[in-house]
């Protein structure tokens, strides 16, 4: 929910990091800071905004000297303030920290600490590592020592980089992130890849209670019972390098320009584990489903296709709640987790529990170096590149692709997809968006919508309501057609706007139905259809298509209307507040 980042090197640190952080900004973005050792001394900057705002004020990036560390913040303890930010500094200012994680014992750790006459400037759990390195450090003058007594302290899950004022970087994973970049007599730790990959893509992946020291020309990595480690270097792809905006005006425009490309290349390159997930779906004694957020709603659309193209039953699970579910999850079953980044923490607990229940795990992830990809027995790598954006786009229709790649092989092919077909459907709605611009500007003063889908398109409603909360800040609710009369109707008048979304299959005439209700109203109706209709205050024309393709063609111009009006309130669609592309807290 943070990004971390160290340097090491021949270089100047700073611009080095500050770099590393803009492109890791998607894993949070409210404050920003960096620290660096020169001449013995360790200089510190930070400040809330974002990495440009903040640099642009107070220029992290000429902090001066060749080793330092970084950090982007998405606050959990404490509030959004320059002091909240990090890097922290430990009371005797000789010891420097950046933390992601949760540490759970903090408040305990706090007062141990302040008995011993610690003070605290800053209401994080982060500042406590600092104090406890320098408590550690002044006793044995030994940094494996000193992070062999601090991880034994800790409790919750982190990945920290501490700094000492001697130019030494020490980092620490526990449950969360922790990259290593070996360059040429330079090193790099950081969060994700992107931080550092313009530089290096040899990376080894720290395990899980694993720790390095960084020593000059050398690095020591071991685990929290203080022996040597064993680690791989590896090559990562550089098709990671690929964030940049090109002539779009943000990543989330970019990112939702790409789909007719990322639908035709989902999956493409791990077609093997698409072939052994459908031989355990046809074995499987329960089959799971799981995911948070955009990928429970791809969770949602699978489980419908499932039992509507193959008849195979597959129970969905909403990752952050299986601790209220006990017994939920059968032995010797199928878990089939869905996940952009692989690093959502409630999505992991998942996979664990099910791992304990001897089921086999299956992951779709698009980052095929997370842990959920390391941790799952099949993964199918989603192929999207990139998605920096903080709403999920290109993700979800790549979610949905790779769930008809396996419908279709699961039904041997009887159920037929064309998905150069539904590329070309994609290019087409994104040719003219001029009309959900008007729309856009419409909707930019209203405090509701509601979002009305039947059969698979209830799964959509709920994927358009999520992206227009958090693209524009508007409260947004899917809504099963037939059931606004149970309730929901209450809330038309003449102040709301439904979208209904009602293509031209089995669901269209009871969806029009449902319009009619809510036009007598008052309510104002954005219809997504490929027939037009009086009953529409607006039509968005969607292009006739086959029944299966719909899911995929409704949702793009519901992802359209959520930017543009994003763009008419004046928020940042990219950086949605509050928000984090990566959960790894629970
Ligand atoms: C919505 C969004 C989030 C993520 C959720 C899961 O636009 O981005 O709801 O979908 O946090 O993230 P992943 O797929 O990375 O597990």
């Amino acid at each position: 929910m943070c990004s971390i980042i160290g340097y090491f090197g021949k270089e100047n640190a700073a611009p080095i990091i500050v770099k590393g952080l803009k492109r890791m900004e998607y894993r949070g973005y409210d404050s920003v800071g960096v620290a660096t050792e020169s001449d013995h001394q360790i200089k510190l900057r930070k400040g809330i905004g974002k990495v440009n705002e903040v640099n642009s004020k107070i220029q992290l990036d000429i902090l001066p000297g060749k080793v330092g560390i970084g950090h982007t913040r998405w606050a959990t303890h404490g509030k959004v303030t320059d002091v909240n930010a990090h890097p922290h500094s430990s009371n005797s200012g000789r010891i420097a920290i950046v933390h992601n994680g949760i540490i759970e014992n903090f408040e305990e750790l706090k007062k141990q600490l302040k008995n011993e006459g610690y003070d605290f400037k800053s209401d994080t759990d982060s500042e406590i590592i600092a104090n406890l390195i320098q408590k550690y450090y002044e006793k044995t003058q030994d940094i494996k020592e000193t992070i062999l007594k601090t991880v034994a302290k800790i409790k919750g899950h982190y990945a920290f980089v501490a700094m000492f004022e001697n130019g030494q970087l020490a980092a620490a994973r526990f449950h969360e992130p922790l990259i290593i970049g070996v360059g040429q007599n330079e090193f790099f730790l950081s969060s994700d890849v992107l931080g550092f990959i313009e530089y290096t893509d040899n990376v080894i992946y720290m395990e899980n209670g694993n720790f390095v020291i960084l020593d000059r020309d050398k690095f020591q990595i071991m685990g929290f019972d203080g022996k040597q480690a064993k680690y791989e270097i590896v090559k990562v792809s550089k098709e990671f390098c690929d964030a940049y905006k090109g002539d779009y005006a943000h990543f989330t425009l970019k990112e939702i320009y790409e789909q007719h490309e990322t639908v035709l290349k989902a999956g493409e390159r791990t077609l093997e584990a698409i072939e052994k997930t459908v031989q355990c779906i046809k074995q499987a004694k329960n089959i799971y489903i799981t995911g948070s957020g955009t990928s429970y709603n791809a969770v949602l659309v699978a489980k419908q296709m499932l039992s509507r193209y193959t008849r195979i039953k597959a129970e969905p699970i909403i990752a952050s709640e299986i601790q209220f579910i006990p017994h939920s999850i059968e032995e010797n079953s199928i878990m089939i987790a869905i996940s952009q980044s692989g690093e959502s923490a409630d999505v992991l607990e998942v996979v664990k529990i099910a791992k304990l229940a001897k089921c086999k795990t299956i992951a779709i992830v698009n980052l095929l170096t997370s842990s959920l990809a390391r941790e799952s027995d099949i993964v199918i790598g989603m192929n999207c590149g990139p998605e920096i954006g903080v709403a999920a786009t290109k993700s979800f229709t790549t979610q949905l692709v790779i769930i008809y790649k396996i419908i279709q092989k699961l039904s041997d092919n009887i159920v037929d997809i064309d998905f150069a077909k539904i590329s070309k459907l994609i290019s087409e709605i994104l040719k003219n968006p001029t009309k959900i611009q008007r729309i856009a500007n419409e909707i930019k003063d209203i405090s509701d919508i509601y979002i009305l889908g039947r059969g698979m398109h209830y799964p959509i409603a709920i994927e358009a309501a999520l992206k227009l909360k958090e693209l524009t800040y508007i409260h947004a609710e899917g809504i099963p057609g037939g059931e606004l009369k149970h309730g929901p109707l209450a809330l038309m008048d003449s102040n709301v706007f439904v979208i209904i979304i009602n293509p031209n299959d089995s669901t269209y005439s009871d969806m029009l139905t449902s319009a009619r209700e809510i036009k007598v109203r008052g309510a104002k109706i954005i219809g997504i259809s490929d027939i037009e209709s009086d009953i529409y205050d607006f039509w968005v024309e969607l292009p006739k298509s086959d029944e299966i393709a719909y899911p995929i063609s409704e949702i793009i111009p519901i992802q359209l209307l959520a930017y543009y009006a994003a763009l008419a309130k004046n928020t940042d669609p990219d950086y949605p507040r509050n928000l984090a592309k990566s959960v790894t807290v629970k």
